[in-house]
């Protein structure tokens, strides 16, 4: 079939690669100029694992293209894609000024029956402004009669596995009409999507207005578990508690299961914040706020937070002459995409209290200079605090501690004995929970993870109260409560915390009979 995608971003450009690799001929369109020269180039304007080899196979078999030519784009297919950006408005609300501009060019050019699919993630009731800016543009030029159908194609892939996603999806939810134009729209899809329902049927079909609303209660339900998790956390630090030990045991139900529980330092990328926060807003606009997201919301803006405050229970709030190594810049692992990272937040406040900063991340680190600059537009001297470099052990010489903020595979298994004598202190801040904190422990580092500050670390007789001890520290902050709590009670911070995990891992070691692993 022929198709075309309006907007080569994540989503249209994995959308329309893959379309492509199934044999059909695709053309994808993009106002930015700049990306269709490089796309056409053989450039790749994002990092997504397997697309540049299906982009560049399908290109030289010339079953994809890369255009800026609108009018050519709705000449070429029946099938018209929208999958441009939805970002915030100034409320929090979507802004749809990319769909409706893309729906309004497809009634400037159409001449004949269109299939308007909206897979860029929009409110319920997008598809009825998208059908009436369409239709003005249609009476604009005395087409009235000229019959198109508007249907909701809602995308599920993840960044760092779209094309993996895209392929074999778990669902495919198709929003029609229930009228004359909407059983042809889902005809014409129901034939696109076929290869994907060989082994058994994703499709599944509903109105408009519930596909709409799907994207974002599947997206709302994903930040719940994760806002859940981060929050009991953060009670897990102050109980003494490991967070990693309770979604294991947590998650073996299968009521629950494992996904999504991870605790961290908040949800970010182009999507979750966004879509809570727009589902709220369309909430808000019906008089019946949702008021488990506005707190699913609330945490995570918290959470963004937790590491800092462990920074500043340890360091003080001024950190001048600190340098602080980071690892993992992006949103998560598997992307270069920077949008609402966690490391945004972090980096900024540690380069505002005036430590020095150095970066590593396999593929982001281009992006996050973008952003960091946009973040620090008011203080740009701060920029030159920060450097990136080429390899984890590069960013750890002489820092003062090792921040792990993306969960990239190579940061898994590092070589602890390097780390530690490379670095000036040994003290690891580990957003992600990679490490096993008593092995941490045994190679004599400090190890701070969310949610694994647990007592069982520390010998009973030493123990300090958590909640005693969190006055002392952050009196003001209720997120900055547990493992901070420790080192602030004390002189010299580290080398007690450092003794009271040593100890408490020679203890766990002996009642486990464990081996310490380096
Ligand atoms: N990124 C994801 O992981 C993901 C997953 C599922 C759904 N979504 C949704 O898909 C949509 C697109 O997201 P994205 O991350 O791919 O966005 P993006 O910002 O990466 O890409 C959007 C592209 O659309 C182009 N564009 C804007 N207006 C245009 C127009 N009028 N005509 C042609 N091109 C135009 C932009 O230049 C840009 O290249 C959003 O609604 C998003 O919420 C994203």
């Amino acid at each position: 079939m022929n198709v075309t995608i309006v907007g080569t971003g994540y989503v249209g450009l994995v959308t329309g690669a893959c379309l492509a690799e199934l044999g059909n001929n695709v053309f994808c369109l993009d106002v930015d100029q700049a990306k269709i020269k490089l796309l056409n180039a053989g450039g790749m304007p994002i990092h997504e694992p397997g697309l540049e080899e299906i982009i560049q196979r399908n290109v030289e078999d010339g079953r994809l293209i890369f255009s800026s030519d609108v009018a050519a784009s709705v000449a070429f297919a029946d099938l018209q894609f929208i999958a441009v950006g939805t970002p915030p408005d100034e409320d929090g609300s979507a802004d749809l000024k990319y769909v409706l501009a893309a729906a309004r060019a497809i009634g400037r050019h159409m001449d004949g029956f269109k299939v308007i699919v909206d897979k860029s993630t929009v409110p319920v009731g997008t598809a009825q402004k998208v059908d009436a800016a369409v239709r003005e543009e249609l009476a604009r030029r005395g087409l009235n009669e000229l019959d198109f159908a508007v249907a909701s194609n809602p995308e599920f892939l993840k960044e760092g596995a779209a094309i993996e996603d895209f392929m074999r999806p778990d669902r495919i939810v198709l929003g029609v009409d229930g009228n004359a134009r909407g059983e042809r729209a889902l005809a014409m899809l129901r034939e696109l999507y076929r290869p994907f329902n060989r082994n058994h049927e994703r499709t599944r079909v509903m109105d408009v207005r519930s596909a709409e609303f799907t994207k974002y209660a599947a997206n709302a339900m994903l930040a719940t578990r994760i806002s859940f998790m981060n929050e009991l956390a953060n009670l897990a630090d102050r109980v003494g508690a490991d967070i990693e030990l309770v979604r294991q045991g947590v998650g073996s139900d299968p009521r629950i299961g494992y996904s999504f529980l991870y605790a961290g330092t908040g949800y970010g990328g182009s999507c979750f914040p966004k879509d809570v926060d727009a589902l709220c807003r369309t909430a808000h606009e019906h008089g019946l706020p949702l008021q488990v997201l506005d707190a699913v919301q609330r945490v995570n803006h918290s959470q963004k937070q937790v590491l800092l405050h462990k920074i500043w229970a340890h360091f003080g709030r001024h950190l001048a002459g600190r340098t602080f190594a980071i690892w993992g810049l992006a949103f998560k692992p598997g992307t270069d995409d920077m949008r609402e990272a966690p490391s945004r937040a972090i980096i900024a406040a540690l380069l505002r209290a005036g430590a020095k900063v150095r970066a590593h991340d396999p593929v982001a680190q281009e992006q996050a200079a973008r952003a960091l600059a946009d973040d620090l537009a008011d203080q740009p001297e701060l920029l030159l605090n920060m450097s990136y470099v080429a390899k984890p052990l590069d960013a750890v010489q002489d820092a003062d501690a090792l921040v792990i903020l993306t969960e990239w595979k190579n940061y898994k298994s590092p070589n602890l004995r390097a780390l530690k004598e490379a670095m000036r202190s040994p003290l690891v801040l580990d957003g992600r929970n990679l490490y096993d904190p008593h092995a941490m422990a045994m190679a004599g580092f400090t190890y701070l993870g969310i949610g694994r500050n647990n007592l069982r670390l520390v010998p009973a007789d030493q123990r300090v109260q958590p909640e005693i001890a969190v006055e002392q520290a952050v009196a003001t902050d209720d997120i900055a409560k547990g493992s901070g709590a420790v080192h602030a009670a004390s002189e010299e911070p580290m080398a007690v915390l450092t003794g009271l995990c040593t100890k408490a891992a020679e203890g766990t070691q002996k009642l486990h009979g464990e081996q310490p692993s380096a």
